[in-house]
């Protein structure tokens, strides 16, 4: 398997996001650029909870990474007034712990469990009474004198968010009230979040520079971020400190960033597809195993932006690559030699 942590547009959350993360995360949904309706409803949602006094519906956010799930949990804490409490599937182990977590919830609180596809079955059931009833069912005893006792929550309010909402199971999806699919980030949007992070940094930047910046950002804020930084170190060092668009060219030539985002994987993907499957049709298994990656991962890290960029496609037989990625496939090649 290839190394995932050293690439530079795997979108997970690496070592050096999270020392600026959270500075740079925004606070209200009002400063959140882009994912227009996502934001329209939860505003909706979130006045009337207010007006009514009660806790907000349960929430789930599901999306590749780094497009602004944990971003929203907070924002919602934030615009609702109330504390947020943080943990995650995996770091649920058993249905005590989740039961002591709910426990000491406050009234009207918001629990934000992050990458919820992973939490175990145990665990998951201990979820299902205190989201549709605000109750934690406790068994006492053991045999045939067990006798289950109901505790009374406070109203909360769940976040959940994942990568895989195919990974959920059902009775849990269905007891979100609200669910919302993010998006990818148009170029514009990226632009816009770039220069609102150059301010917060004091770095130089220009239109062009961060236009530059926002296109080869794979759709996802985390990444632009994160070549912002990049870029403004080759600013520096090789040239008068501000981000241009020759800059920023330059850099992300560099780093091996094409023009559509895509780094290196993202082309062995195409490549191969065309090298050994003729352009496809072929399944996602075969595919995986080709380029030496868990099918998982391919099909929720690098696919989905390669298909909307209309690069590769899914149809019932398997993918394919279309036109416009053969035509990618082919400059690049030409380019390296
Ligand atoms: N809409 C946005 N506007 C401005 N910045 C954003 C926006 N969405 C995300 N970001 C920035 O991108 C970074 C990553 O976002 P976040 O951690 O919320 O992603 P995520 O969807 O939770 O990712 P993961 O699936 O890995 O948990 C944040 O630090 C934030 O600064
Ligand atoms: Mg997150």
């Amino acid at each position: 398997m290839r190394d995932l942590k050293t690439r530079i547009l795997n979108t997970d959350v690496m070592e050096e996001d999270y020392r600026v993360e959270n500075t740079l995360r925004p606070k209200l949904l009002c400063d959140y650029v882009g994912q227009q309706k996502t934001k329209e409803n939860l505003k909706v949602y979130i006045d009337a909870a207010k007006q009514r006094k009660e806790a907000l519906d349960h929430v789930l956010f599901y999306g590749p990474p780094g497009l602004g799930k944990t971003t929203l949990a907070g924002i919602i804490a934030n615009e609702m007034d109330v504390n947020l409490k943080i943990t995650s599937g995996p770091a649920i182990e058993k249905p005590g712990e989740l039961a002591a977590i709910l426990n000491n919830l406050q009234e009207g609180d918001l629990l934000f469990i992050d990458e919820i596809h992973r939490l175990n079955r145990q665990v998951e059931e201990v979820l299902y009474p205190a989201m549709e009833d605000f109750a934690l069912d406790i068994v006492i005893g053991k045999g045939a004198s067990a006798k289950s006792i109901r505790l009374d929550l406070p109203k909360f309010t769940l976040v959940g968010a994942t990568t895989r909402a195919g990974a959920l199971s059902a009775p849990l999806r269905d007891r979100f009230g609200v669910v919302h699919h993010l998006e990818f980030y148009t170029v514009e949007e990226l632009k816009e979040i770039i220069i609102r992070s150059a301010g917060v940094f004091k770095i130089g930047i220009d239109e062009e520079g961060a236009l530059e910046l926002a296109r080869r950002s794979r759709g996802t804020p985390r990444l632009a971020n994160r070549l912002l930084k990049r870029v403004r170190d080759f600013a520096q060092i090789k040239f008068d400190g501000d981000i241009t668009k020759e800059v920023a060219d330059y850099a992300l030539n560099l780093l091996e960033v094409d023009k559509f985002g895509l780094d290196n994987i993202d082309r062995e993907i195409l490549s191969t597809m065309m090298e050994k499957f003729d352009g496809g049709p072929v399944g996602l298994d075969t595919l995986a195993a080709a380029i030496g990656e868990d099918s998982g991962t391919l099909e929720e890290v690098y696919e989905p932006y390669l298909i909307k960029n209309g690069l590769i496609q899914r149809t019932p037989r398997g993918r394919i690559i279309t036109d416009l990625g053969r035509n990618h496939i082919s400059t690049c090649e030409k380019y390296s030699g």
